[in-house]
């Protein structure tokens, strides 16, 4: 089911990222009412210029983008350059963003456009979940002024990608996620489990630099680099995840998990070696384990596909990648 409801995106803009962007700017349908930023692939404010780039190379600078918390609520900031580039998208070179973001916090929008939505909000949470936090401690009525929730966060039976136990989302900001994860609104959390199953390959990127529009190229530069990343680090051959655009379809309704069981679900606080494991209730368990949560464990696999034919890429028949 889809649903023309107003949408804010938070996220720290690394380059899956500005892949969920541009899935979601392809559709005018959606209506994509903020952005929010927050620290995490690169610095809160790092990630709000590469929100507006990526906001002004789709045609879209109307959209506001306020920038969020800069550490966690513990005060740590781990940065993820290794990963995304020195500059978050993949060292692109982007030119310096027209725009600016606007003077008000994230978590203020957020409180203020759900009480201006009430009932309507949904909100995609692809970074560390510290707005989100933030603003329930501003507004502890977020819940049911909220439609839905939307978390990339987690490994639940897959093992984590900073640690053997727990997913960047969630690691950089353990505190903030228990509080989103047990706070009783409507979520559903895509964790490792499924978006390291949705991978984007060489023959993807080939097919959206064969594109002509600059969106596309951009996409197609930016997947180079992290093709690199994954093929260096994880894979051994240039597939990569699809993290947070998986998140962005099953936010707006266009991919639907096979499996996604209503558990409880909680989150180590610990400063033992688990410290941001995501652990999940069994299904049925009520209350005593905390409010359930949809998990999303099973998709399709095909999604990626999607993503390229949505971002311009050309068909699959009409590239060369021998
Ligand atoms: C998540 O961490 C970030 O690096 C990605 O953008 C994604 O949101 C994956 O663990
Ligand atoms: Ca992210």
């Amino acid at each position: 089911m889809t649903s023309n409801d107003p949408l804010i995106v938070d996220c720290d803009t690394g380059i899956d990222d500005a892949l969920a962007l541009l899935y979601l700017l392809a559709d005018p349908g959606i209506d994509l009412r903020a952005i929010t930023t927050v620290f995490g692939n690169t610095s809160a404010d790092t990630a709000a210029a590469n929100t507006l780039r990526v906001l002004e190379l789709a045609g879209r600078p109307d959209i506001p983008t306020a920038v969020g918390a800069a550490s966690s609520l513990r005060g740590t900031a781990r940065l993820a350059p290794h990963v995304h580039g020195d500059d978050g998208l993949g060292n692109t070179g982007l030119p310096t963003p027209a725009g600016a973001p606007v003077t008000e916090p994230a978590a203020e929008l957020i409180v203020r456009l759900a009480r201006e939505n009430p009932g309507r909000l949904r909100l995609l949470a692809v970074g560390p979940l510290t707005n989100l936090a933030t603003a329930l401690r501003l507004d502890p009525e977020l819940p049911e002024l909220v439609s839905h929730v939307t978390i990339m966060g987690g490994a639940v039976n897959h093992p984590g990608n900073v640690t053997p136990w727990a997913e960047a989302n969630v690691a950089n900001d353990p505190e903030a996620a228990r509080l989103v994860l047990r706070a009783g609104w409507d979520v559903t959390l895509v964790p490792l489990d499924v978006t390291m199953t949705e991978l984007l390959t060489e023959e993807h990127r080939l097919r959206l630099l064969a594109a002509t529009t600059p969106t596309s190229r951009f996409a197609a530069n930016i997947l180079a680099h992290y093709l690199d990343v994954y093929q260096r680090n994880v894979f051994g051959s240039p597939r990569a995840a699809c993290h947070d655009p998986l998140a962005a379809a099953i936010a707006v309704g266009e991919v639907s998990p096979e499996l996604a069981p209503i558990v409880p679900v909680d989150v180590d606080t610990s400063d033992g070696q688990e410290r941001g494991r995501t652990v999940a209730g069994r299904p049925g368990r009520d209350g005593s384990g905390g409010p359930g949560v949809r998990v999303a464990l099973r998709t399709e696999g095909t999604f990626p596909e999607r993503l390229v034919q949505r971002l311009g890429g050309v068909p699959s028949r009409t590239i060369d990648i021998a």
